[in-house]
């Protein structure tokens, strides 16, 4: 079994597509190890998203994430870092197959719905920066 890092981000949530989301994490198999609404701050999205940092679209990318609550989760399944990058589709939404959650939900490349872990190294990292073991369940 693999663990990997979501977030259900500000306009999903603001959109009220956040229950939706999360029944669709279910029905691909993942099992909810950690969930929490949370209102990331400023630093806290820089630091998440500091490979980003020399991008034209990072301080935009930062004020969208803290625009408004998020919810944080960890998810386990087999395989589930690239099935939950699979089932959320393409970064731009116009560019997401039928089926995923971008796709369905997501409004522009930014406003994309949601966020997965890239690869192993990056989802032990963000669990980590979320989440105190206590709270991985
Ligand atoms: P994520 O990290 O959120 O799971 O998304 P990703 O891997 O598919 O995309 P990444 O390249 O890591 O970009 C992180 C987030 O930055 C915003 N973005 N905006 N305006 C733009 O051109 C642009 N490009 C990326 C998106 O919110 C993207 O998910
Ligand atoms: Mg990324």
């Amino acid at each position: 079994m693999e663990k990997t890092f979501a977030i259900v981000k500000p306009d999903a949530v603001q959109s009220k597509n956040a229950g939706k989301i999360l029944a669709r994490m279910e029905a691909e198999g993942f099992r909810i190890v950690a969930l929490k609404k949370h209102s990331i701050t400023k630093a806290e999205a820089s630091g998440f998203y500091a490979e980003h940092k020399e991008k034209g679209f990072f301080s935009a990318l930062v004020a969208y994430m803290t625009s408004g609550p998020v919810l944080v989760l960890v998810l386990e399944r087999d395989n589930a870092i690239a099935h939950w990058r699979s089932v959320m589709g393409a970064t731009d939404p116009a560019k997401a197959d039928a089926g995923t959650i971008r796709k369905e939900f997501g409004a522009s490349i930014e406003r994309n719905a949601v966020h997965g872990s890239a690869n192993p190294a990056d989802a032990a990292r963000e669990v980590v920066y979320f989440f105190p073991a206590s709270e991985l369940l």
